[in-house]
């Protein structure tokens, strides 16, 4: 599984996220590679009906109704909203909202991923049996600097902790991830799949960029 997170970035803005979208698209029919997109969450109604899993990059537990402003898993359901991102480093939640999130999206057989910043919480979280762990260090995010170089250890332990807590929890890891160098030793380390923006998003030729991350994980 390879999720590329788009944040607020200005090089998917407006009309650009379909252009980006297809993109994927078509590097992960070439590949028969998983490739998620969460757009900005303002933006997701503009590609939900991909061919591609597309995902929320932060929910609410806030109920249908009367929330205004809130992210309403039930509601992103109802448009072809696949999963979302929880807990996300910059957009960081409570134990008991993620506990209840990742039960919610279970119940909608919606894609959970619990995003975590050391091992201590991957042991923690992946005890709710979310589909995901995505472990990433919040001082290398953006930094160029990939997690599988600079931190090994992190992904191996981090692996090994969600393998002890259950059978269906797979991990994920980011930050700094640039390349299919970084990609591939990711997954030697025990890694199923890749969390990744500004490697992606900033790069000048999408297709190619996409196409060398996609390869590494085949
Ligand atoms: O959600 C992915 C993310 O936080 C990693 O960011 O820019 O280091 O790939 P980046």
């Amino acid at each position: 599984m390879f999720v590329i997170n788009c944040k607020n970035y200005e090089e998917i803005s407006g009309e650009k996220i379909t252009k980006f979208v297809k993109t994927a698209e078509k590097v992960s029919k070439k590949f028969k590679v998983k490739i998620a997109i969460c757009p900005p969450q303002h933006l997701i109604g503009v590609v939900a009906n991909s061919s591609i899993p597309i995902f929320a990059q932060h929910i609410d537990d806030s109920k249908v109704g009367s929330t205004t402003g809130f992210v309403i898993p039930e509601l992103l359901k109802k448009s072809q909203v696949n999963g979302s991102l929880i807990n996300h480093s910059e957009h960081r939640i409570s134990s008991k909202e993620i506990t209840k999130l990742v039960s919610k999206l279970k119940e909608l057989k919606m894609t959970s991923i619990v995003c975590v910043k050391d091992v201590a919480e991957a042991r923690k979280y992946a005890k709710l049996n979310p589909n995901y762990i995505a472990i990433e260090p919040p001082e290398l995010i953006g930094s160029g600097k990939a997690v599988s170089t600079e931190r090994p250890e992190l992904i191996t332990k981090a692996a090994n902790a969600v393998k002890s807590a259950n059978n269906n929890t797979k991990l994920l890891c980011g930050a700094g991830i640039v390349s299919g160098q970084d990609v591939s030793k990711a997954v030697e380390l025990g890694s199923k799949g890749i969390l990744v923006a500004s490697g992606i998003i900033k790069a000048k030729n999408w297709d190619k960029i996409i196409s060398e991350f996609a390869k590494a994980l085949v």
